[in-house]
């Protein structure tokens, strides 16, 4: 709140996408008929039952699948494939395991061509930023989960891309891990403006961070509904003795309950 609006607006317009039948199983249906406006520097979190169709939303705005129907517009471009203003941060971390932090955070400046020292300056400053300082050359095997997503998340912020996608990234970390990761990426943010869409199951997950939550259908994956979040920013570290917080998660899960196959 009270920050300047300058990032990006993404549009998607009537998407629909079908993954076409393989070896005898049925066709699915993952989205139809989506339309969703996602407002500059937004932080929009998209909430629904597994196999709704989150995923590929999110790929749709990444441009790594193909619409049956519809379009993906930011700034009034059409999406045709990814491009350097996006940037995706995995659910499974999906580091390099041959390479220590210091290249895997430095992967995507590398494939742009930048300098080996330029990029190595780079990425030292952004693990410290994520709070792995020290960390610069492990390998990810010798590193946990939550520091492993600390990787992958100073990755994508390293190609300092105007939009942020995220993938349940920290769904595979415990309840503690996961509450550091969620406050920490919270700052981060702070001083960085960026456009962010937030894939999660968990409705608590998704009150903390947004600004909007964007409920979906189970298959075909559609907009049930779009909850204003309101709570203030920054987010109070007692976030949840606010009652717009147990008001909110109250709603989400009606919603979710009613949607129960
Ligand atoms: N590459 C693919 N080929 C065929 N079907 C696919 C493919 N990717 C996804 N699907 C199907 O499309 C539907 C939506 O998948 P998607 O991964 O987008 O859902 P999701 O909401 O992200 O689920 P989850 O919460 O479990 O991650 C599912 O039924 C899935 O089986
Ligand atoms: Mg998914």
């Amino acid at each position: 709140m009270g920050r300047q609006r300058g990032g990006p607006v993404i549009e998607l317009r009537n998407c629909s996408k079908r993954y076409p039948s393989q070896l005898g199983q049925a066709a699915v249906d993952a989205l139809e008929g989506v339309d969703l406006t996602i407002r500059p520097e937004e932080f929009v979190c998209l909430l629904g039952p597994s196999g709704c169709g989150k995923t590929t939303l999110l790929k749709a705005i990444a441009g790594l699948v193909s619409l049956d129907e519809g379009e993906v517009y930011i700034d009034g471009d059409l999406v045709t494939g990814p491009g350097p203003d996006r940037a995706m941060v995995f659910q499974d971390f999906a580091l390099l395991p041959w390479a220590d932090v210091v290249t895997n955070v430095a992967f995507g400046l590398e494939l742009r061509g930048v300098p080996k020292a330029t990029r190595e300056k780079k990425a030292f400053e952004l693990v410290q930023a994520v709070g792995l300082a020290g960390f610069d050359h492990h390998f990810p095997r010798q590193l946990s989960g939550g520091m492993q997503q600390r990787v992958g998340l100073a990755r994508a912020l390293a190609v300092d891309p105007q939009i942020l996608l995220m993938d349940e990234p920290f769904g595979a970390l415990d309840a503690l891990t996961r509450r550091l990761l969620q406050e920490d990426l919270l700052t981060l943010l702070d001083r960085r403006r960026k456009t962010v869409v937030f894939v999660t199951h968990s409705m608590d997950e998704a009150v903390r961070l947004g600004d909007r939550v964007v409920l979906m259908t189970p298959r075909p994956g559609q907009v049930r509904d779009i909850v204003e979040v309101g709570l203030p920013r920054p987010r109070p570290p007692d976030l949840e003795k606010h009652p717009r917080f147990a008001e909110l998660l109250e709603y989400l899960w009606q919603q979710l309950r009613e949607m129960r196959p």
